[in-house]
């Protein structure tokens, strides 16, 4: 029995929902601690494929626990249509395996409508996400136990007094889309009916109920954390370690720190970029991996393992092994470049910029195996050229590499025991 964090190392999409779903085997309660509904997990068992945003990967399994927990926000629709989707696919799914808690912020909206305009600069997954968190720090948000403890007038003037700020800030930039009482107050009232039965008061007692057998599950990754990411082109929410507890508003130890990191770069929305790779490489990165987004459907832009990056992670995170993914889409290349080091106006340094555009990467050039790895299922039949790109990654980070993913099925992964 041990608790467990799942976290993204790089800019989100590492590959973390089938690790979760593999240890949620083994743990009571999974916990998604942070974000919204702009995360995209999906999973394939038996060629059967899942895609979840909101719900923990834990769903899709019998008799665990789910718990959607205090900083997450929900658009309640989106997560009707996501529960819906799953039932339709065979999926159980009550208050018995699902907690959420009445501390979560909701996306109303104006929320969608503010994304929709001021969020191209970032280029946001529209869902909402960064205005929610906006009225979250501004105090100004509606949470989900509004919906139980507020009377219908208490909750009309919350609904008054937000679209009387956000309309004006709507019709700023596009008079025609300002938004109406009635579609917010019926968002509310569906809301209300519908995911009441989930809502929990004390999601921090089912946790630590369960201390010893949790996983939690990050979402988005490191370099997307508004606080320690690429800022200002990240998420509005905590994906990294310090997330999960004033995520839960409860403390518990964690044995393992995994850290998912793909075997090469992959980022989507604007920002830097280092080790992007706009060439072919990248287009036989992005076609190979399928990097395109499980939630937007958006073209992943593509590029080489930056190594920088991952140890930057491991440090944030305290990172204590570390799963490798898609290692099979680099399967076909003779040379793969790996970043190991930043440079800015030609000089090396040895920090984590706050800001990347102006680092230029240094590479090293490794050699590539060029033959299929996708029915390896042990180290020694990975090629030699393989092993070297792993013993590479694990020595310059100094974590140790437990796993390695060679496809996108459940069984297909290497487990490294040393
Ligand atoms: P937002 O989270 O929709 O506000 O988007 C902010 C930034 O985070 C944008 O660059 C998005 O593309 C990125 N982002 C948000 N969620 C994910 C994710 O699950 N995977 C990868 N990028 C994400």
């Amino acid at each position: 029995m041990a608790n467990t964090i799942i976290i993204g190392m790089q800019w989100g999409d590492e590959g973390k929902g089938a690790e979760t779903d593999r240890l949620s085997e083994n743990s009571d309660v999974i916990v998604r601690y942070q974000g919204g509904g702009n995360a995209g997990h999906t999973i394939v068992i038996d060629n059967k494929k899942y895609v979840l945003h909101l719900l923990p990967s834990g769903i899709i399994r019998k008799g665990k626990i789910n718990v959607i927990s205090n900083n997450v926000v929900i658009d309640a629709f989106n997560l009707l249509k996501e529960i819906d989707d799953l039932r339709k696919m065979s999926v159980e799914i009550t208050p018995e395996n699902l907690a959420i808690s009445d501390r979560c912020h909701l996306t109303l909206p104006y929320h969608l409508r503010l994304d929709e305009l001021n969020g191209k600069s970032v280029g946001t997954t529209g869902r909402g996400i960064g205005p929610t968190y906006t009225d979250k720090v501004s105090r100004t948000g509606i949470r989900l136990c509004d919906l139980l403890d507020l009377s219908n007038n208490e909750l009309n003037s919350k609904i008054n007094e937000n679209l009387s700020e956000k309309n004006l800030l709507i019709s700023r930039k596009e008079w025609k889309s300002t938004v109406n009482f009635q579609e917010c107050y019926e968002y509310l009232l569906k809301a209300r009916d519908k995911i009441s039965p989930f809502i929990n008061r004390d999601i921090g007692k089912i946790v630590l109920e369960h201390d010893g057998s949790l996983l939690y599950e990050s979402a988005q990754g490191t370099l997307l954390d508004v606080d320690l990411g690429t800022y200002p082109y990240v998420t509005s929410s905590n994906p990294t370690i310090g997330g999960a507890f004033t995520g839960t508003g409860v403390w518990v130890d964690f044995n393992t720190k995994l850290g998912i990191l793909k075997a090469y770069t992959t980022r989507v929305g604007n920002g830097p970029f280092p080790a992007e790779q706009v060439n072919e490489f990248g287009e036989r990165l992005r076609k190979n991996g399928f990097e395109f987004g499980a939630t937007t459907g958006r073209a992943r832009r593509c590029g080489a393992l930056d190594l920088v990056i991952a140890r930057y992670s491991a440090r944030v995170n305290g990172i204590s092994e570390i799963s490798l993914t898609k290692l099979d889409v680099l399967s076909s290349e003779d040379k793969i470049p790996v970043c190991i080091g930043y440079k800015i106006d030609g000089k090396n340094i040895d920090y984590f910029p706050a800001y990347l555009n102006k680092v230029e990467p240094v590479y090293q050039e490794l050699d590539g195996w060029r033959t299929d790895i996708t029915n390896a299922r042990r180290a020694d039949e990975l090629p030699k050229e393989a092993r070297d790109y792993i013993m590479f990654i694990q020595e310059f980070l100094g974590v140790p590499i437990k796993r390695v993913g060679v496809g996108p099925g459940r069984d297909q992964v290497i487990e490294i025991f040393r």
